[in-house]
């Protein structure tokens, strides 16, 4: 009899995991017990990294210890900002530069490897890796725009002194209270791909660095972290084209394409953390922000309803609507992708201690359908 095989992993239980739960059938996302509408509402991203890696939420001390710690190793090494800068005279992709860099920090890091057992020594080297990310994208993108970093401020938030290396700028409460709750909403969610990568990575006990550098890899492609590109690049063609929203996407459907944004492995209703980007959309765009392409987001989920799309289980994700605020805040499309990383990198780094913390190596098996016989020919006569 034929073992079952179980393609794309679908449905497989692999590990158990205190981090993070998706309810696909009514649309809930959890981090440790707490929903991700609080956190969102509530919470700061340090906070919610704090509970992902250390199991509670933070006491005003811890949190005030710990986004001190990931502020001060924001800075990063002049050969990490040498080597941005030729990756961004080079044209090189956002993401792929982001993969380089934060696989280039091991080298400056004297503990880059991993220490057996000792959980706080990889929070510690997880609070070196994350603290860089921000810097590593701002950085790379001032070299693009042919500019000078902006230095790290330790002083400011996370979020906030992100927005203000990318730009150059302030800011308002607003955008920064966005972004900050962007990077909440993605900073995990159970075992999707680049997670998965990231703990396969670690459970072969190679460092957070090998881990990270990973998850950024399996986060670039179109079917994951790519996708908030492809939904404003769908936009952005719809703007450039003599046809409105709803004939866009009725003649991608008739070219039997997929709508970017839609659909989801795990949900079967709209993303959660749609509805809150959805809202925090309509807010921005009230405080006067540009608002291009929320009208297409609407029209174009309403008239797929219409169309029976959602009711099929194919809804709105988290991308649908991630893009749209990431515009409003100024944010160029390409960054879309490198910025899911830098949230998700929170996430990656609480598996992969968890993980680690009761390991075992991650080695499935393929099923060989190759011949089982075959007759070497030395190479001069095949
Ligand atoms: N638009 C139209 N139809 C879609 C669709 C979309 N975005 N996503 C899935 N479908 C359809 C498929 O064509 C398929 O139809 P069929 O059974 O008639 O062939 C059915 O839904 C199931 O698709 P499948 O590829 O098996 O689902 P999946 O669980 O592997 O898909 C995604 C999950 C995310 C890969 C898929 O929905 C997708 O490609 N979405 C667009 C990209 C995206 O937004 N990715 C970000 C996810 S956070």
């Amino acid at each position: 009899m034929t073992e079952e095989l179980a393609k794309g992993l679908d449905g497989i239980l692999v590990a158990e995991s205190e981090l993070s739960s998706v309810d696909g059938q009514i649309g809930e996302l959890i981090y440790r017990g707490f929903s991700i509408e609080d956190l969102a509402k509530h919470a700061s991203y340090e906070e919610v990294v704090y509970l992902l890696w250390y199991g509670s939420l933070p006491t005003e001390a811890e949190l005030e210890h710990f986004s001190g710690q990931l502020a001060e190793a924001r800075r990063l090494h002049p050969d990490v900002l040498l080597t941005l800068e030729s990756l961004a005279d080079a044209d090189e992709d956002p993401m792929a530069a982001l993969r380089t860099g934060v696989s280039m920090l091991s080298a400056y890091d004297s503990e880059a490897s991993y220490t057996t057992g000792d959980i706080e020594a990889s929070r510690k080297k997880g609070i070196r890796i994350l603290g860089k990310l921000p810097t590593i994208i701002a950085a790379f993108q001032a070299y693009r725009e042919g500019r000078e970093p902006v230095e790290p401020d330790p002083s400011r938030s996370f979020a906030g002194d992100f927005l203000r290396m990318l730009s150059g700028e302030e800011g308002t409460p607003l955008a920064r209270e966005t972004f900050d709750m962007a990077l909440i909403l993605h900073a995990d969610h159970g075992f999707n791909a680049s997670t998965f990568t990231s703990i396969v990575i670690g459970s072969t006990m190679a460092d957070l660095y090998a881990s990270v550098t990973g998850g950024i890899g399996a986060l670039s492609g179109p079917l994951h972290g790519g996708a908030n590109q492809e939904v404003m690049r769908m936009f952005r063609d719809i703007e450039d084209s003599d046809r409105g929203p709803i004939e866009w996407v009725n003649e991608m459907q008739e070219r039997g394409e997929r709508i970017p944004g839609f659909g989801h492995r795990v949900y079967k209703v709209k993303d959660p953390r749609a509805n809150i980007l959805e809202a925090k959309a309509a807010a921005l765009a009230e405080e006067g922000s540009e608002d291009r392409y929320i009208g297409y987001a609407q029209e174009i989920e309403s008239h797929l309803t219409e169309m029976g799309l959602v009711e099929k289980g194919i809804a709105p994700n988290v991308d649908f609507y991630s893009g749209v605020v990431y515009d409003q805040l100024g944010i160029p499309f390409d960054l879309y992708t490198p910025i899911f990383a830098l949230s998700r990198t929170g996430g990656w780094i609480g598996h992969v201690i968890e993980y680690q913390e009761d390991n075992r190596l991650i080695r499935p098996r393929a099923r060989y359908i190759g011949p089982t016989e075959a007759d070497f020919a030395p190479i001069d006569q095949r």
